[in-house]
């Protein structure tokens, strides 16, 4: 499935923000949550919607709301939890599961430490969630991970994407719809995004 790239000139502002190595942990913290809500937008244009019949003070009408499966979003751990407050401003009822991966600092191949997902998350739209896609390695095993549940529609959203984890990742998983706010130029030899943001979860909790 092709990849949307968010062009809105209101993420684009945003991502420049916190690309900058300037910006602190709580301005970068914001930031992640407001582009997240911006992408939440995109994301779920396609959700069905179905008419129910209501009464506002002037008038008996038909109006819509959405219909269909409901939302679980998670967040792989930890980078992704700066995303799962934006997310849910917008879609308060959504169930959220984690799966906790980091990468081997040698082989960049990633390690599951942590998984915990809705009970009914089978039945569910899920929604996974990672501000940085670089190898891809960390999102596959992820969505592998949910498919083994038994959920069969997936979309993924990150904040910037390299050119090699977005096509290993399209090629893993071609069912699954990525949206992603940037796509940068290239990984370097410690398959760190450039020009990126640097370590997206250092950064947001401000651990180096
Ligand atoms: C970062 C990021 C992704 C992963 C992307 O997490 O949040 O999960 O790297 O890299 P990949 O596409 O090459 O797998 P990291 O492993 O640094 O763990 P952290 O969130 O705990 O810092
Ligand atoms: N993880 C990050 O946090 N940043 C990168 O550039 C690559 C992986």
């Amino acid at each position: 499935m092709k990849p949307f790239i968010m062009d809105h000139p209101l993420i684009q502002h945003k991502v420049t923000l916190l690309r900058d190595k300037n910006t602190g942990s709580k301005e970068f913290r914001e930031l992640i949550s407001e582009i997240t809500m911006l992408m939440c937008y995109e994301a779920t244009r396609n959700l069905p919607l179905k008419q129910v019949e209501i009464e506002t003070p002037m008038a008996v009408t038909k109006s819509n709301v959405i219909s269909g499966r409901k939302l679980a979003f998670v967040p792989i751990l930890r980078a992704g939890i700066g995303m799962v407050d934006g997310i849910l401003e917008l879609v308060p009822a959504a169930k959220v599961g984690h799966i906790g991966l980091y990468r081997d600092p040698v082989t960049h191949i990633p390690v599951e430490y942590y998984s915990k997902l809705p009970s009914d998350v089978d039945e569910r739209e899920v929604i996974v969630l990672d501000p940085m896609l670089a190898t891809g390695g960390s999102a596959i095993d992820a969505i592998s991970k949910i498919k083994e549940k038994g959920v069969t529609q997936i979309k993924f959203m990150c904040i910037i994407a390299a050119p090699e984890g977005l096509e290993a990742l399209t090629k893993a998983h071609p069912d699954v719809q990525v949206y992603c706010a940037a796509l940068d130029d290239h990984l370097n030899e410690d398959k760190y995004i450039i020009p990126g943001l640097g370590d997206a979860g250092d950064r947001i909790f401000g651990t180096k």
